[in-house]
C-alpha cells in the first residue's frame, strides 16, 4: 500500500486515482475546482465513464479514495504526486502548460517531505524538465524530489479495463530508481514496462497517438479513392488488416477523429516540430484529411438534396466524439451540424448521453428523445456516432417516419444492401462497390435508387 496524490479530476485523474485505489493503495484527489469535488463527495461522477462510478463508490467506502480541494491535504501523506491536469491546445496548437505549471509551482510551494512527481498529462517533450526546473526554484527549502514522465494510454469509454489491462506501460526519468519505484505502483498489472529517459518517454506518447490518427487518416484518404474507382473501403481494411504486420485496428473509415486527444496531440507534435525547424509533412497531411472528412459528409447530404440543404429538416444521429462518452470536444458532428445550419438547414439530433453538454454549450440544433424523433419529418440522416442502439433500430419504421428516405453512413455501420432493399438512397463512407459511384457489375440505378424508388 502507497500513499499516491492525484491532481485533477478530469478523465485521466479520476481513472488514475480510483483504479490506484482498487489495486490498494490510499488516493487522495485534489482539484480546485469546488463544485467537483463537493459533487465527488456526493457520489455524482464529473465525467461519464462506464463502470467508474461502481468503482469510485467501492474505494470511498473501502476508505481507499477521497476529494479534497485543498493541496495540503493531499500532499500531508503522499510518497507519490501525479499529475493529471488538463494541456489545451493554444491557438497556434502549442500545448497551454498553465495548468501543469499552476500544480508543480504548489506542490514545490507546499511539500514537506521528499516526492516523487509524475506527469501524466499528455505534456510537450522537454516538459518534465521543464517541471524540475520549476520545483526547485519555487520550494522555499531544498527537498530532494524527482520527476517522472508517465504518459497516459487510456481511451475514454473504455478508460478503466484499459489501465488495468495496458498493453504497456512506459516510465521516464533522469533519476532510474525514481521510474522503478512508480513502475513498481504498476507492478500487479503485470505489463510489459519500458524505462527509459524523460524525453523520450514523452516523445512516445505524441508518436503513439499521431501514428493511430494517422492511420485513421490513411484509411479516410483510402475511402476516398475507393468511392471514385467502386471499391469497398469496409473490404478493403479487412484485407489489409488481417496481414499481421498492418493489424485490424484503427482501419476503420468514417467521419474522421475527434475528441480531446488526437486532434490537440497531432497538432501539438506539428507545432513542435515546427518550432525546431523540421517540416512535418505527413502530420499536416494527416490534420488536412481529418477535416476534409467532416466535410465530405456534409457535402454528401447536400449533393443527395439535389445542390442545397436550404430550408430541409436534417436528422443526426450521435453527437459524442465516440461511442460510450458523453465528451463532445472536437465532435466531428458539431462540426457537420454547424455547417449545414449555416447553410440553412434545421437540424435536429440524438445522442444517448451527450445531450446535456451539448445544450450547455447552445449549439444551433434542436435536440430530441430518441432516434426515431430525429427521423420524424426529416428530408436526410447522418448517421455521426456509431452507438450499439443506432445499429439495431428498426429502420423501416424509421424509413416510414422520413419525409425522403435519404441516409448518409458517417460510420458504415448499416448493410448498404440491406439499406437499399428498404428503399433507403445509401450513402456511406468510401463504399465505391457498395452504393457510391457505378460499381463494377451494378447499374446507376440498382446502386442508387432515387428518392422515393
Ligand atoms: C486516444 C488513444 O486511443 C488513447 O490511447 C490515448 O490515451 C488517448 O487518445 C489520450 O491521448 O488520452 P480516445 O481519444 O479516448 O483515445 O479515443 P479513441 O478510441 O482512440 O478514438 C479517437 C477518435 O478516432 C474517435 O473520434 C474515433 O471515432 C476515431 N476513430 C478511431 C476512427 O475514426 N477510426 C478508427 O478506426 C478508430
Amino acid at each position: 500500500m502507497k500513499n499516491i496524490c492525484v491532481i485533477g479530476s478530469g478523465y485521466v485523474g479520476m481513472v488514475t486515482a480510483t483504479c490506484f485505489a482498487d489495486l490498494g493503495n490510499k488516493v487522495i484527489t485534489v482539484d480546485i475546482d469546488e463544485k467537483k469535488i463537493e459533487k465527488l463527495n456526493q457520489g455524482i461522477m464529473p465525467i461519464y465513464e462506464p463502470g467508474l462510478e461502481e468503482l469510485v463508490e467501492r474505494n470511498v467506502n473501502a476508505d481507499r479514495l477521497s476529494f479534497t480541494t485543498s493541496y495540503e491535504e493531499g500532499l500531508k501523506d503522499a510518497e507519490f504526486v501525479f499529475i493529471c491536469v488538463g494541456t489545451p491546445s493554444a491557438v497556434d496548437g502549442e500545448a497551454d502548460l498553465k495548468y501543469v505549471r499552476a500544480s508543480a509551482t504548489t506542490i514545490a510551494e507546499l511539500m514537506d517531505h521528499p516526492l516523487i512527481i509524475i506527469n501524466k498529462s499528455t505534456v510537450p517533450v522537454g516538459t518534465g524538465d521543464w517541471v524540475a526546473d520549476i520545483v526547485s526554484r519555487s520550494q522555499p527549502e531544498a527537498i530532494d524530489f524527482a520527476v517522472v514522465s508517465c504518459p497516459e494510454f487510456l481511451r475514454e469509454g473504455s478508460a478503466i479495463p484499459d489501465f488495468m489491462n495496458p498493453d504497456r506501460n512506459v516510465f521516464g526519468s533522469t533519476n532510474r530508481e525514481a521510474a522503478e519505484q512508480v513502475a513498481d505502483l504498476y507492478s500487479p498489472l503485470n505489463a510489459p514496462t519500458v524505462i527509459t529517459d524523460i524525453r523520450t518517454s514523452e516523445m512516445i506518447k505524441y508518436a503513439s497517438n499521431a501514428f493511430l490518427a494517422t492511420r485513421i487518416s490513411f484509411i479516410n484518404e483510402i475511402s476516398i479513392i475507393c468511392e471514385r474507382l467502386g471499391a469497398d473501403v469496409m473490404e478493403v481494411a479487412r484485407g489489409m488488416g488481417l496481414d499481421k504486420r498492418i493489424g485490424p485496428h484503427f482501419l476503420n473509415a468514417g467521419v474522421g477523429y475527434g475528441g480531446s486527444c488526437f486532434p490537440k496531440d497531432v497538432k501539438a507534435l506539428a507545432n513542435m516540430a515546427l518550432t525546431h525547424g523540421t517540416h512535418p509533412q505527413l502530420l499536416s497531411a494527416v490534420m488536412d484529411i481529418n477535416d476534409f472528412q467532416r466535410k465530405q459528409v456534409a457535402q454528401k447530404v447536400r449533393e443527395l438534396l439535389g445542390g442545397s440543404v436550404d430550408g430541409r429538416t436534417i436528422g443526426v444521429l450521435g453527437i459524442a466524439f465516440k461511442p460510450n462518452t458523453d465528451d463532445i470536444r472536437e465532435a466531428p458532428a458539431l462540426t457537420v451540424i454547424r455547417s449545414l445550419a449555416n447553410q440553412g438547414a434545421t437540424i435536429k439530433a440524438y445522442d444517448p448521453v451527450a445531450m446535456e453538454n451539448v445544450s450547455n454549450e447552445g449549439h444551433n440544433v434542436n435536440l430530441v428523445d430518441n432516434a426515431y424523433a430525429v427521423a420524424e419529418g426529416a428530408d436526410a440522416l447522418i448517421l455521426m456516432t456509431e452507438w450499439n442502439e443506432f445499429k439495431n433500430l428498426d429502420m423501416k419504421r424509421i424509413k416510414g417516419m422520413m419525409r425522403e428516405p435519404l441516409l448518409v453512413d458517417g460510420r458504415n455501420i448499416y448493410d448498404p444492401d440491406e439499406m437499399r432493399d428498404l428503399g433507403f438512397v445509401y450513402r456511406g463512407m468510401g463504399r465505391g462497390y457498395n452504393g457510391e459511384g457505378v460499381p463494377n457489375g451494378h447499374t446507376a440505378e440498382d446502386a442508387a435508387p432515387v428518392a422515393g424508388d
